[in-house]
């Protein structure tokens, strides 16, 4: 056997969580990989930004929360935590519904690819900075998503299938996003990560037999760590009040509006999944945008009205357009280039009515830290 003696949960640094991963990539599998290689507007991307304009961030107004922050990811509470033990039940993987198996596959690489895409790229700028507060953020952050990623291709591994992270690196095409935006997505990736990983994580202690994998039983530590990261966004923004106020402002409505949205119509694009969990998509989605929102107003002045009544009935045609889409695609001919093209249309459409529901004003805390709380 050719197995490493260090598994990637003991890893300190990014660095040394990806060696393990890397030694293993030999047996990774072609089809999970070409998964995680898409770029289309539903699959995780890889982001490359201005790293030296992130780099001369003055941490110095916020400085209390963020020592108490780095000294609480320094002691890390999570180290070895995320590799199997005796709570890893055996998976039958064979007697599995077919259909829950491939949404499963689907959702474990899309998750693994989600999150290598932030220890991609937390360690760049890790690599390439020189303020200290910054790097060693940025250091932390890499070790945390290093060994989630790595968590998830265990899993997969059993499967039959794993991601090949170290070719991910090389090959998958990077988005260019300015610092500010990098802040607004990363913060709310992070935020609603966690909110996704404890809404299944207490409907699953409350209905046990829906745990279909073990893997669920790691979520509450895992949304810990993306709750710290949250954290740690919230406090980047806090030290630039103009990324927060004025225009900006437009600019969170944007990208809270794209993160609600992407998540709903992926999630329902996994109807097989979610039933086996014993979970309504429609409950679920709302239940994590309520709890996105409680958070995020620690730093952003507006939320979403997602009890506005022409939200969930625009949500549901942005799915059915995806829906559209993505048949059209599967198909050739001119009928089916022009569905895609009318589809493609309703979707934007749909995208512009989502945007322009008003949002709800409310003030911004004086403290920015909160502490884990559902
Ligand atoms: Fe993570
Ligand atoms: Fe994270």
């Amino acid at each position: 056997m050719n197995m490493p003696l260090k598994h990637s949960a003991d890893a300190t640094t990014a660095e040394e969580g990806l060696a393990i991963q890397e030694e293993q990539a030999k047996f990774d599998s072609k089809s999970a990989t070409d998964l995680a290689m898409q770029n289309t507007l539903l699959t995780p991307r890889f982001y490359t930004t201005d790293f030296d304009e992130m780099d001369a961030i003055d941490v110095s107004s916020v400085r209390d929360d963020w020592d108490e922050l780095i000294d609480e990811m320094v002691s890390d509470p999570n180290k070895g935590h995320f590799k199997k033990n005796a709570d890893w039940d055996q998976v039958d993987w064979e007697g599995m519904d077919p259909a829950l198996r491939k949404e499963f596959i689907d959702f474990l690489i899309s998750s693994c690819t989600a999150e290598f895409s932030g220890c991609v790229l937390y360690k760049e700028m890790k690599r390439r900075g020189t303020n200290k507060d910054i790097t060693q953020l940025f250091q932390l952050m890499a070790r945390d998503e290093a060994r989630h990623a790595g968590f998830i291709n265990d899993a997969l591994r059993e499967a039959g299938v794993a991601v090949n992270l170290g070719f991910l690196t090389q090959k998958k095409k990077y988005t260019y996003f300015r610092p500010k935006f990098i802040y607004y997505a990363t913060y709310l990736s992070e935020k609603i990560g966690y909110a996704r990983y404890i809404t299944i994580f207490r409907h699953l202690q409350a209905h046990p037999e829906h745990r279909f994998h073990p893997i669920f039983k790691w979520f509450e530590e895992w949304c810990n760590d993306e709750f710290r990261h949250g954290e740690a966004f919230a406090l980047l923004l806090k030290t630039d009040p103009k990324l927060t106020s004025g225009g900006n402002v437009l600019w969170i409505k944007f990208f809270l509006t794209a993160v609600y949205a992407t998540m709903f119509v992926r999630d329902h694009q996994r109807p097989a999944f979610h039933k086996a969990l014993g979970v309504d998509p429609d409950w679920y989605a709302h239940e994590v945008f309520t709890k996105t929102s409680e958070l995020s107003k620690q730093i952003f002045p507006i939320t979403i009205d997602i009890d506005h009544p022409r939200w969930q009935p625009t949500l549901r045609r942005l799915h059915k357009a995806n829906v559209a889409i993505a048949e059209a695609k599967g198909q050739s001919g001119l009928a089916a280039r022009l569905r895609q093209a009318t589809n493609s249309a309703r979707a934007a459409l749909a995208f512009v009515s989502l945007y322009t529901i008003p949002a709800k004003k409310h003030a911004v805390p004086a403290t920015t830290r909160l502490e884990p709380a559902y």
